[in-house]
């Protein structure tokens, strides 16, 4: 990001464009969180997913594609580092939690303590993302939609900074399967988790859009990919 860009920069290789930077609450258990995700055993017994399912999708968006990508509640990029550090695409990896962000640089930095050019590391909040219109060729949102109640706000939101003829990638838990149903009930108690949807809900929140939109279920979780019509 240059010095012309309206973010400033919170700590090395990490930028913000808001006021209260603290509070986030995965700052609380980022560590915890990324520790859990990078298990066998939790994507298996939750979702009935292995991790290579989310690096094949997530391969799709970051590296088989050209333009500038947005990654939206990126995390600790636990799925994903390498895909990043792979890829030549200009890309913007936005969190709201800073603890998770420092998380994504350390993995991103791991061969020589450097950030790669290419990567840019952005808190912010995803209801208000701080891009223009149709800004980037490729968003992207992994293991976010459940996350909220406003789920339908924040699927506006990234689409609205998509270009026409972009293409978005979303993958989200769902309750298709009991476990995993009971599973998010029980967290959205303490709330860990919106609304619980189904693969259907989740797949409504696209509709009545000009989009070409594809998608797929593997355990619970729903995969969604699309294309913004010209
Ligand atoms: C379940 S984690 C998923 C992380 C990563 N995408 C992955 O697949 O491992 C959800 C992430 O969304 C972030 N998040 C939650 N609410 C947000 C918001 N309003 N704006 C931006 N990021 C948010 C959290 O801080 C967290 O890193």
């Amino acid at each position: 990001m240059s010095e012309t860009d309206p973010f400033r920069q919170i700590t090395r290789g990490i930028y913000t464009c808001l006021e209260n930077t603290g509070g986030a609450s995965y700052d609380f258990k980022a560590g915890y969180y990324e520790r859990l995700v990078s298990t066998h055993w939790f994507n298996r017994l939750f979702w009935d997913t292995s991790r290579n399912d989310y690096q094949e999708f997530a391969a799709k968006a970051i590296l088989r594609t050209a333009g500038t990508v947005l990654d939206i509640g990126c995390g600790g990029l636990a799925q994903t580092a390498q895909l990043y550090r792979a890829t030549s695409n200009d890309c913007i990896l936005l969190d709201r939690s800073l603890e998770m962000l420092k998380i994504a640089r350390a993995r991103l930095s791991a061969d020589n303590g450097q950030l790669p050019s290419h990567i840019q590391l952005l808190q912010g909040n995803a209801f208000q993302l701080p891009f223009p219109d149709n800004t980037f060729d490729i968003v992207c949102s992994f293991g976010t939609i459940h996350l909220f109640d406003n789920k339908r706000e924040f699927v506006d939101e990234a689409l609205r900074v998509l270009k026409p003829g972009g293409r978005c990638y979303f993958y989200s838990m769902t309750n298709e399967r009991k476990i995993s149903r009971v599973f998010m009930s029980s967290l959205r108690l303490i709330h860990e988790f919106g609304e619980v949807y189904s693969a259907a809900q989740t797949l409504s929140l696209f509709h009545q859009r000009p989009f070409l939109l594809q998608s797929h279920l593997i355990g619970s979780t729903i995969f969604i990919e699309g294309r913004k019509m010209e």
